[in-house]
C-alpha cells in the first residue's frame, strides 16, 4: 500500500522506514518538497507536498507537532474518506496536554481533518521504539482506537506488520486514555531519566476473566 506521511520528522521518518521495510511505499508530505531532508531519501519513498501526499496515498499518517497540526490538516485538503492515523500528542504550553477527560487530540484532529476516518495509534511510545519494537522476547505495546472498526483493524494490522504488540481499545474517544499514557512515557523517559530505551508492554494470563 501507499502510505502518506504528514509530519516527516522523528516519528514520521521512523515509521516511514518501518513501513517500507514491511514492503509498503511511503509518500512524505512536506512543506518544502524541493529540499527534502536527507533522512527522507530512502528506498520506496518519495517526497511531495502535503496535499499531494494525501492524494497519492491509500492511508495517511499524521505526525506533526501539535501546534502545527491544524495548519497541516488545512493544507492537506479533503482526505476523500481515507484513513488518517493520528500519532500526535496534543502537548501545549507548560508541556501539558491541551485536551483531556471530555475531549482528546484525536477527536480534535477528526474535527479538523476534512472527510477523514481518524484512527489513533502508536502514540504511547518513543520514536526509537517505533523503529525497533522488539525487546528480547517482548514487543512494545501499541494501542489503536477509532469509531470505524474496519479502519481500526486495518491500522492494527499495520502495527503488527512493523512489530508492535497491538491492542484495539475501542472508539476514538478512548484517545482520552491513550494521550495521558504518552505523557506518562515522556515523564518516565525524560523527566525521571529512565531513558528512551523503555516501553510499555501488555502481559496476558490465560484463564482469568
Ligand atoms: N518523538 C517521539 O518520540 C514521539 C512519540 C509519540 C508521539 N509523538 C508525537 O508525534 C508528533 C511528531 O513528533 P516528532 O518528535 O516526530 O516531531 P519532529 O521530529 O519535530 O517532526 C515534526 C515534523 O513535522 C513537520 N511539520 C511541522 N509543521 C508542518 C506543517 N504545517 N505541515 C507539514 N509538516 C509539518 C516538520 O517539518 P519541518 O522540518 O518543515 O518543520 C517535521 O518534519 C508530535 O505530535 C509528538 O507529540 C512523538
Amino acid at each position: 500500500m501507499n502510505i502518506g506521511i504528514i509530519g516527516a520528522g522523528k516519528v514520521g521518518g521512523t515509521l516511514g522506514r518501518a513501513f517500507t521495510k514491511a514492503g509498503h511505499a511511503v509518500v512524505y508530505g512536506v512543506r518544502a518538497p524541493s529540499e527534502p531532508a536527507p533522512e527522507l531519501r530512502h528506498e520506496r519513498a518519495t517526497v511531495v507536498s502535503v496535499r499531494d501526499a494525501v492524494t497519492g496515498a491509500d492511508l495517511v499518517v499524521l505526525s506533526t507537532p501539535w501546534p502545527a497540526t491544524e495548519g497541516a490538516l488545512a493544507a492537506a485538503g479533503d482526505f476523500g474518506a481515507k484513513v488518517l492515523v493520528d500519532v500526535t500528542n496534543p502537548i501545549g504550553p507548560g508541556f501539558r496536554l491541551t485536551h483531556g477527560h471530555t475531549d482528546s487530540g484525536a477527536e480534535q484532529v477528526a474535527r479538523w481533518a476534512k472527510n477523514a476516518i481518524v484512527v489513533k495509534a502508536f502514540n504511547v511510545t518513543g520514536a526509537e521504539n517505533m523503529g525497533n519494537p522488539v525487546y528480547g522476547a517482548h514487543r512494545v505495546a501499541a494501542f489503536v482506537c477509532s469509531d470505524d472498526k474496519q479502519a481500526s483493524a486495518r491500522v492494527a494490522g499495520l502495527g503488527a506488520e512493523i512489530g508492535f504488540d497491538v491492542t484495539e481499545v475501542g472508539a476514538l474517544e478512548k484517545a482520552r486514555l491513550l494521550e495521558p499514557v504518552a505523557m506518562l512515557w515522556i515523564h518516565m523517559a525524560m523527566v525521571l531519566g529512565k531513558g528512551r530505551g523503555m516501553a510499555f508492554g501488555v502481559l496476558r494470563r490465560e484463564g482469568l476473566e
